[in-house]
């Protein structure tokens, strides 16, 4: 049995949650975005520490202007001040991981806002995956990495796995342990792809607007039963 530390969640479904209710899809969004904290809460009594959420992707952009200028607006209603004091009440630190210079100013400063005004807590990690894929995770580590050498912070030969998983935005949160992806789809989508590498993998039908604390309770019972051998065998 190995203690799940590291929940990633694909938050998928919300637009088709809409569509079954007659409503636009933009209308599941709110009802999905707005259950965040509510989310973060049933993962804290499951004992998570980490928790990273796949909020909007690189590839999200391609959508109808209107549902991703909807969608930028999310991170500036979940997370006001008011909203953020629930978060430091319940020891909750927001990370930021993604591309940081192509979403809207407003966007940005919401996102770095909630950061910075819960970067003292330490109960629980969160991380907010927005504008985020692996592809362009990786161009940012290497960027960054090339960058070290430049200045000769460090050499070719210091490259190893443990500098490029520091590299990653993900750097403050340890390997995904269990995944779960809603809305009944069965691929990662560019998400967290070397964090996910030794993850239990779990696909559930539930649109995530519909997803609750059974649902999770149900999905963490199942990663339980499962037997982790990365890569070894039983003895
Ligand atoms: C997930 O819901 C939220 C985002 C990717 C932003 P979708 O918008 O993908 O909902 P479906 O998959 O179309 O139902
Ligand atoms: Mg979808």
């Amino acid at each position: 049995m190995k203690q799940l530390n590291h929940l990633g969640i694909i938050l998928d479904g919300n637009g088709r949650w809409a569509q079954k209710l007659n409503k636009d899809r933009t209308f599941g969004h709110k009802q999905g975005m707005n259950k965040i904290f509510d989310t973060i809460k049933w993962c804290q009594a499951e004992n998570i520490a980490y928790v990273t959420l796949f909020c909007f992707s690189t590839e999200n952009w391609n959508r109808p202007v209107k549902e991703v200028d909807y969608l930028m607006k999310f991170p500036g209603q979940i997370f006001s001040d008011k909203e953020l004091k629930k978060y430091i009440a319940n020891g909750i630190r927001i990370i930021w991981v993604g591309r940081r210079t192509k979403v809207p100013k407003k966007t940005r400063q919401a996102l770095e806002n909630a950061e910075s005004k819960t970067e003292q807590q330490t109960k629980t990690i969160v991380n907010l995956a927005l504008d985020y894929g692996s592809g362009e995770e990786l161009v940012s580590a290497v960027t960054k990495i090339c960058q070290g050498i430049l200045q000769q912070k460090f050499e070719l030969n210091d490259i190893n796995q443990d500098l490029i998983y520091n590299n990653l935005y993900t750097c403050a949160s340890p390997p995904i342990d269990f995944l779960i992806r809603t809305g009944g789809e069965q691929r990662l989508s560019n998400f967290m792809l070397l964090q996910l590498g030794y993850a239990e993998l779990y696909f559930t039908k539930i649109y995530w607007p519909d997803f609750d604390a059974i649902a999770l309770k149900t999905a963490i019972a199942d990663y339980y039963a499962r037997d982790r051998r990365f890569g070894r065998i039983e003895v």
